[in-house]
């Protein structure tokens, strides 16, 4: 049996967990939108066509924000073309993913949706297709009061009040080659600043993101980030990170995901912080992973100008779900730098919640990590000390033992998560004597029958958080045995 301690001391403060690290995406891609959020039709929805079944499922996630419409799709997206009489709306070719877009959903739906999911919007603006103008007028529509032509057709589109949304994405992965009208980093720093100008003047509480690499593995890391810093750091808020990891030989390997990347969030900090002392500011840029999860990016299918076909359906494993832990994990251990990140995406294209068209509605299995860190990683990150096991993955020296700490400081309680990715079992030593007499709440084990198990609609439970029988009575310091492979989260009280 493998050996860790954690010693989890109450003054060694990370930051505040920003709630919008609990956010995800939906875009115009495949069928998160049409039969995934709406449609029409269904036995569920409601009159505006929006499936209650899925809202539901969303609810419990406890998600904050909403990034749309994309993604790829938003570099060839004209906003208006979703406005007004649905009748009117233009059928377009959607050269993201070769898909048609019938327009029968836009913004003030997703404004409306929105507000029935209990989650806010993270906008974004076309920097492919779009011109900052477009994206001024986009504002205008939303933010305006009225008065002007924009917000006076919002009004006439049924939304007199303006959707205040506050924060925006300027663009979507304008490095990549596979973007509709990419950009190299300098035609993109530049578009991006005079779009920021024009958006804050159209209103100047706007927080707004620019792109950063889209993933680690883009020739251009991190020299992009740099460079677009170089043009935006005073008008920009955040700078985006994306990263998406599969299966792609050793299980190990692919546990050790995090590893790679907690080094891409530092090294992103790293390269936002050269530009804050080039620049001489005071400001320090933080970070939008508005992009992450597991995707099988292989597996991808061709598809021909269809209306939502089953793009990107992936179906997650236990072993998926563990990843995903690990990763969810990593951010809130970046609490301090990382502000907003979004599980990308929310429903049937790389998702937590899968639907059958005209059909039931199901959780995968990464909903189950998605929810318990949403619920309880909210409060007061702090920096245990974790001494453990390593071993070498693609990646490095892995440590066996990956975690995270939350203090809800209102409540009084201790909210431990782990995960034992090796192939033994893993005696834990928790020392917390800074807090005092301390009591379990809850331990639960994100648990299935083998590595492989995945959640269908007719076995929707077969991965699941499982109860573990609690420690009993007040402890400073307690031990316990986690299986091999498994995700943890484990819930105390503070007495005193
Ligand atoms: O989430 C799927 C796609 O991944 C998004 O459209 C794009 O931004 C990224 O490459």
């Amino acid at each position: 049996m493998k050996q860790a301690k954690m010693h989890i001391e109450k003054n060694f403060k990370l930051a505040e967990v920003d709630k919008r690290i609990y956010s995800s995406f939906l875009e115009h891609l495949g069928r998160a939108i049409y039969t995934g959020i709406y449609e029409p039709g269904h036995p569920a929805a409601d009159e505006n066509g929006f499936r209650r079944d899925v809202l539901e499922l969303i609810r419990e996630l406890n998600v904050s924000h909403v990034r749309y419409p994309g993604g790829n799709f938003l570099s060839g997206y004209s906003w208006k073309d979703g406005v007004g009489p649905k009748e009117d709306r233009p059928r377009r070719l959607d050269l993201a993913w070769h898909t048609i877009e019938s327009n029968q959903f836009g913004i003030d739906e997703f404004v409306d949706w929105s507000k029935k999911s209990g989650t806010e919007i993270m906008g974004a603006v076309n920097m492919g297709t779009g011109t900052p103008k477009e994206a001024g007028e986009l504002l205008e529509y939303c933010n305006y009061p009225g008065g002007t032509y924009w917000s006076d057709l919002r009004a006439k589109n049924g939304h007199k009040d303006p959707h205040n949304i506050k924060l925006w994405c300027i663009g979507n992965e304008m490095d990549g080659s596979w973007q509709i009208c990419h950009l190299d980093a300098d035609d993109y720093g530049k578009k991006a600043l005079e779009t920021a100008k024009i958006m804050k003047w159209i209103d100047p509480e706007v927080e707004l993101v620019v792109c950063g690499s889209a993933t680690t593995l883009q020739e251009t890391f991190p020299e992009w980030d740099r460079k677009v810093l170089e043009y935006t750091y005073e008008k920009a808020d955040y700078l985006s990170l994306h990263r998406y990891y599969e299966n792609e030989g050793s299980d190990f390997d692919f546990l050790a995901s995090f590893v790679d990347m907690d080094r891409f969030i530092n090294t992103i900090a790293g390269t936002a912080d050269y530009v804050k002392a080039l620049k001489r500011s005071d400001k320090t840029m933080y970070l939008s992973f508005d992009e992450w999860n597991v995707w099988y990016q292989h597996n991808q299918k061709e598809h021909d100008w269809m209306e939502a076909p089953e793009i990107l359906e992936d179906r997650y494993s236990l072993l998926d779900a563990l990843v995903f832990s690990g990763m969810g994990m990593t951010l809130i251990n970046h609490a301090d730098r990382v502000k907003i990140a979004c599980l990308a995406q929310l429903v049937n294209v790389i998702a937590p919640i899968f639907t059958e068209k005209n059909g039931r509605v199901m959780k995968q299995t990464i909903f189950y990590p998605f929810q318990y860190l949403s619920t309880y990683g909210r409060g007061m990150a702090l920096k245990p000390v974790v001494v453990a096991p390593t071993a070498e993955s693609r990646y490095g020296e892995t440590p066996l033992l990956h975690s995270s700490v939350v203090f809800d400081e209102e409540k009084k309680q201790v909210n431990v998560f782990c995960l034992n990715l090796s192939d033994d079992e893993m005696e834990l030593d928790l020392d917390m004597r800074s807090f005092g007499k301390l009591s379990m709440i809850e331990h639960l084990e994100l648990s299935g029958p083998d590595l492989n198990a995945v959640n269908t609609f007719d076995q929707p439970d077969t991965v699941t958080m499982k109860a573990v029988e609690n420690l009993s009575g007040s402890f400073e310091a307690c031990k316990m045995v986690l299986p091999k492979y498994s995700w943890h989260v484990l819930r105390f009280q503070c007495e005193e």
